[in-house]
């Protein structure tokens, strides 16, 4: 049986809706986070440099560049392992480039963003691999700067299918050489960094019924569907202990779940500044 241990690709890469997932997963995220950015960085400063590692379809990027004033000249670089989420049509004033988060970062790029951000990357890395990830996204930031990420706690769920789904996904994580458990620790490993006044917010994105608006409820079921799906297709080549039919239920089982009772997405937002020298 095929395993997920290939580290040059995206676990769902071949999920032909990862692209609509992913903007709903911004729309959803936001609408309940309030802002993109929690890191207390002055926004009003013209000027300033962000990154986005991990940027996938730039989505995040996209949406802060359309909130903070043009005229304030930032500039705006998102990274990714694979470039087939870029998009064709992105604002000038945003760069889009390949890098793999295991690999060295370019020299000319160390110690110059005001900004250095990652969303739901980390399981790429694992508990063992975060820590030099997070070191080395520090070694970007100039002295004074932030970083801020954000990541999913999948152990959260409140029904039964979510729960099974829970379960597949830990066994998937564990082909990969993955983890479950990373959002609660990167607080920790951020205060082990050396990186000064951290914080973290986590958030209880309601999803499906559990959403008090309405567009919201249609979006964030479907953003979890579209999920399920993905991770459902990866399952039928992984040496999982699901049989064919319990993954066949799964998806139908999820939908009707979060359109009955909803669900909840637990995120983590965590920030810390590098220290100035
Ligand atoms: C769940 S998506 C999140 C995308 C984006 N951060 C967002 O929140 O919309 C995970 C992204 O991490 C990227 N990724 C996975 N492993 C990576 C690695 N080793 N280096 C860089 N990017 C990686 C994937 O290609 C994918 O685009």
């Amino acid at each position: 049986m095929a395993n997920n241990k290939d580290t040059k690709r995206y676990l769902m890469e071949k999920n032909p809706e990862e692209a609509e997932r992913l903007a709903l997963a911004q729309e959803i995220i936001v609408d309940y986070m309030g802002k993109p950015v929690w890191a207390p960085i002055d926004f009003s400063k013209p000027g300033l440099k962000i990154l986005d590692s991990a940027t996938a379809s730039g989505v995040w990027l996209q949406d802060l560049e359309r909130t903070l004033p043009s005229e304030s000249n930032n500039t705006y670089i998102g990274t990714d392992l694979t470039p087939m989420f870029f998009p064709e049509k992105r604002s000038p004033a945003i760069t889009l480039s390949i890098q793999n988060i295991k690999e060295p970062w370019p020299e000319d790029w160390m110690n110059i963003f005001d900004l250095v951000h990652q969303r739901a990357a980390l399981p790429a890395v694992g508990n063992r691999g975060s820590p030099k990830v997070i070191s080395d996204l520090i070694g970007l930031a100039k002295p004074g700067g932030w970083i801020q990420f954000v990541e999913p706690d999948h152990s959260v769920v409140e029904g039964p299918a979510d729960r099974a789904f829970f379960y597949l996904l830990e066994e998937i994580f564990a082909t990969m050489d993955s983890d479950t458990d990373i959002a609660p620790r990167i607080e920790g490993w951020f205060q082990e960094a050396g990186l000064q006044s951290v914080g973290c917010k986590i958030f209880d994105v309601p999803l499906g019924a559990k959403n008090p608006k309405k567009e919201m409820q249609a979006k964030s079921a479907k953003f979890y569907a579209l999920g399920g799906n993905g991770v459902v297709q990866v399952a039928k080549n992984s040496p999982v202990s699901f049989s064919p039919e319990a993954l066949e239920n799964l998806v139908s089982d999820l939908q009707e779940e979060m359109s009955s009772k909803g669900g909840v997405l637990r995120l983590y937002c965590v920030w810390g500044q590098k220290p100035s020298v």
